[in-house]
């Protein structure tokens, strides 16, 4: 944190992300803020609160635009104002294309391999273009200097550097893309890669949360474009500007703030059993995601089938609660999953609860991240069975949550995060036997062993907090400016 004021006092810092940080809405007379699911809201807010700056972001959960002021402009969060969040609208057709269509439809199931063939129209890529030019308007109308420093997030944006590049030559542009990135094969199937890779190459810095990934994009202009690629310094010129290609795992706020871990163990334990019907002694697990089905949640659910057929001991002894955020349900994918996903918590609900509660309880619906921590502090195990995923931070936060040093991780093989938390009981959510055996060895583990795995855990994301993943960027950054001053150079 110290280091992050120390980089940034005085300086011009502009974050630019689709999804905003608190959704403002009317209910009646009475305005309710609501934060949303996403790890990268998640990561970028504690950053944003510790060095004032300026947010912009599509003002799509709000849906009353009166809400905010007429300047479309925002101080956040609402009980301490630390920065300014400036909404962009979009009509309902430029966020069809741009954020349904080409984000979520095309690049979002062309990243992630779970097995969903991307959708790519034209007339998605045309609003695509023109959201990405309307928020390169929205940067340049914000920058107060003409070297801001900008960081750009995600796979809603990879023409922005380059256009932000075009009109302010001297900015530092830091590019952040959250998702995974696939091999050149995979990849070279969206009409519109070579924009894509050379949009993303506008950056002075493009950070992935594995070197796994970085290699793949450097791979992958490799194959794309005329660039000149040096692999030992893992950087990319193209057109007389150089990107830095690097990793940088991103995490949490650490410590926790205090009304996440507030509350005592036993009485969140106490209270989730209340809430779901459940014995008190009844043994839980649970999971925590946007109902995306890149989050292996039938998996998941047939992992749990697996335990009570393989292990029937636990049948009317254990539930499975699994949080689900409702997520682009604009998409068909999406309804069709979420169909999929209740259709089997059924089946299973019926196939083993006749004498007792349900095995597994679904809430298919928006919690605050206070209630969030309450589940994790009261179950026995989280189980995170992502398909694949960029990092995965619930698996982190769950890890935060445990300050009792109890409590085991289940963690799929396919998250960035198995690969800075070996502790968990790592697992192949397409597996469903050693998925089942993995969460009976949860039910069953010695608090010696459970507090040995968590305190590695916890050590580790403590170390590497997301003041870390910023701070390094933002160092790396601050010694490329100061190189580019010497030189005459932009960063
Ligand atoms: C992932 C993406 C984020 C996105 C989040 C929630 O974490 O990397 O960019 O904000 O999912 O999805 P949504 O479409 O609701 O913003």
């Amino acid at each position: 944190r110290t280091i992050l004021h120390a980089e940034l006092s005085g300086e011009d810092v502009i974050v630019v992300s689709n999804r905003e940080p608190y959704i403002h809405q009317r209910r009646g007379e009475r305005i309710e803020v609501q934060r949303p699911a996403s790890g990268l809201v998640t990561a970028l807010e504690p950053i944003m609160r510790a060095c004032s700056g300026v947010w912009i972001a599509h003002g799509s959960g709000s849906a009353d635009r009166e809400v905010v002021d007429k300047h479309d402009r925002i101080a956040v969060p609402p009980e301490k104002t630390a920065y300014q969040l400036r909404r962009v609208w979009l009509s309902a057709e430029e966020e069809a294309g741009y954020y349904y269509g080409l984000a979520n439809e095309g690049l979002w199931p062309l990243c992630h391999i779970a097995h969903v063939r991307p959708t790519f129209r034209s007339g998605d890529w045309a609003h695509y273009v023109a959201v990405n030019r309307k928020f390169a308007g929205a940067v340049i109308a914000e920058a107060k200097t003409k070297n801001p420093i900008v960081l750009v997030q995600d796979y809603h944006f990879a023409l922005l550097p380059r256009m932000i590049r075009d009109e302010l030559p001297d900015a530092t542009v830091i590019t952040f893309w959250h998702i995974p990135w696939p091999n050149p094969e995979s990849f070279a199937i969206c009409p519109w890669a070579e924009e894509i890779v050379a949009g993303l190459l506008g950056s002075s810095i493009l950070g992935f949360h594995t070197q796994f990934h970085c290699n793949n994009f450097v791979d992958t202009v490799d194959r794309l474009l005329e660039a000149r690629v040096d692999r030992e310094a893992f950087t990319v010129s193209l057109a007389g500007k150089l990107t830095a290609v690097r990793r940088y795992p991103i995490s949490i706020d650490w410590p926790p703030a205090a009304e996440m871990v507030g509350k005592p163990i036993e009485q969140c334990r106490a209270e989730i059993r209340q809430l779901n019907s459940l014995p008190a002694a009844h043994a839980i697990g649970v999971g925590v995601d946007r109902l995306d089905y890149t989050k292996g949640i039938m998996e998941r659910f047939r992992a749990v089938e697996r335990l009570l057929e393989m292990k029937p001991e636990w049948i009317g002894r254990f539930s499975f609660v699994q949080i689900a955020a409702p997520t682009r349900a604009g998409i068909d994918e999406y309804q069709n999953h979420e169909a999929q996903v209740r259709a089997l918590a059924t089946r299973i609900n019926q196939r083993f609860s006749r004498t007792g509660p349900p095995p597994i309880v679904l809430k298919v619906e928006h919690h605050e991240p206070q209630q969030v921590y309450e589940y994790y502090r009261a179950a026995e195990f989280c189980f995170v069975s992502s398909l694949h995923d960029g990092m995965n931070l619930v698996a982190k936060e769950f890890v935060a949550a445990r300050d009792d040093e109890r409590g085991v991780l289940i963690l799929s093989q396919f998250t960035g995060a198995a690969r800075e938390l070996p502790e968990a009981l790592i697992v192949n959510p397409y597996d469903a036997d050693q998925c089942a055996a993995a969460l009976h060895l949860a039910l069953t583990m010695e608090p010696s062993e459970q507090r040995d795995r968590m305190r590695l855990m916890r050590g580790l994301v403590a170390e590497f907090n997301v003041y870390r993943w910023a701070g390094r960027m933002l160092l790396d950054a601050a010694v490329m400016r100061r190189r580019g001053r010497l030189l005459g150079k932009s960063a």
